[in-house]
């Protein structure tokens, strides 16, 4: 697909699922406006939103060529903003000053430096709780399983250990094993789980779920590589957080492994197997190469 192309159904989708995460933050009554005002400043401020599309493309691929985007079913959209809730928390987690300590994130103030921290906190757990809620009523039939599978991804053996052991790993020296253990579980788990909610709402079982999480995860890590790499080559206008935060901090990173050329290396080789894993489990036609297309953006990317 040309980029081009893809862009501009990049910025149709993206605009689709921002107007649904505003739909379904203001349809919850009984939120404080001080924290629903935080939920929204860090939700709906920019974004890539790459884990909602992930997850509508891969559904397009085996539902349907869907040319007219006004037809994507409301469940799959609802579920894919609730992997977006998951990351944005996420992210309001990460910066606080008791993890990573930015001022920067979407090309605006952090959430606790809009707000405060206590607040930040808050609205980071609110967004968490409201994901679940949603993708269990979006859920349909495999509402269970969703909820089970992306709670696992999220949860205190997938991100929330990742954030734990990339904390950890701060200022210690680290082996590959570590770094790889970090950046599969603190980033490579939820994208993976975008493409897995796709394909369980298409109602794939184990043959299709299995090498396609896998494919997922070497996306992810490729994706993190390249968060990695952009840190130290990319400024902070161009990414909207801050850059050069991963050396000071002393972070668990390829780069402090095995240094520039060989993370890029390292990069290439994760990304190019992760798509050769989407190739090999997605039915072949236009929407599996759109997503093709997009996981491709998912490390060579400038911001
Ligand atoms: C940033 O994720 C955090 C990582 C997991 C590396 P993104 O680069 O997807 O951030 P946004 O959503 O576009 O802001
Ligand atoms: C973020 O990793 C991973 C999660 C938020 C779970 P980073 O700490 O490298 O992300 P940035 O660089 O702050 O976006
Ligand atoms: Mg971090
Ligand atoms: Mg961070
Ligand atoms: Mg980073």
């Amino acid at each position: 697909m040309e980029t081009a192309e893809l862009r501009l159904e990049l910025a149709v989708e993206r605009k689709a699922v921002e107007q649904n995460l505003r739909r379904l933050l203001n349809g919850e009554k009984g939120i404080p406006t001080r924290l629903k005002s935080a939920m929204r400043h860090s939700l709906m401020g920019g974004g890539k939103r790459l884990r909602p599309i992930l997850t509508i493309w891969t559904w397009n691929a085996f539902v349907q060529n869907r040319k007219n985007r006004g037809s994507v079913s409301g469940d799959v959209m609802d579920v894919a903003c609730a992997l977006e809730m998951l990351h944005t928390y996420s992210l309001i987690h990460d910066d606080l000053p008791a993890m990573d300590d930015d001022n920067l994130r979407r090309g605006r103030p952090t959430c606790h430096l809009a707000f405060d921290e206590a607040t930040a906190i808050l609205a980071g757990d609110g967004l968490q709780a409201l994901a679940f809620c949603v993708l269990a009523r979006a859920g349909g039939p495999t509402a269970g399983g969703l909820v089970d599978m992306v709670g696992r991804a999220v949860g205190p053996a997938g991100m929330v250990a990742g954030q734990q052991n990339d904390l950890d790993a701060e200022g210690v020296p680290v082996t590959a094993a570590l770094v790889r253990l970090i950046h599969r579980d603190k980033t490579a788990r939820l994208l993976a789980a975008s493409l897995s909610c796709g394909a369980m709402l298409a109602g794939m079982g184990p043959a299709v779920l299995v090498p396609l999480e896998k494919a997922g995860l070497d996306l992810g890590m490729a994706f993190q590589v390249a968060d990695d790499i952009l840190d130290v080559t990319a400024t902070s206008a161009q990414l909207g957080k801050t850059a050069g935060k991963d050396e000071a901090a002393g972070k668990a990173t390829w780069l402090r492994v095995e240094g520039l050329p060989a993370a890029r290396r390292r990069m290439n080789r994760l990304g190019r197997r992760g798509l050769r894993g989407i190739e090999a489990a997605l039915p072949a036609g236009p929407a599996r190469d759109r997503l093709l297309a997009q996981s491709g953006l998912m490390w060579n990317r400038d911001r």
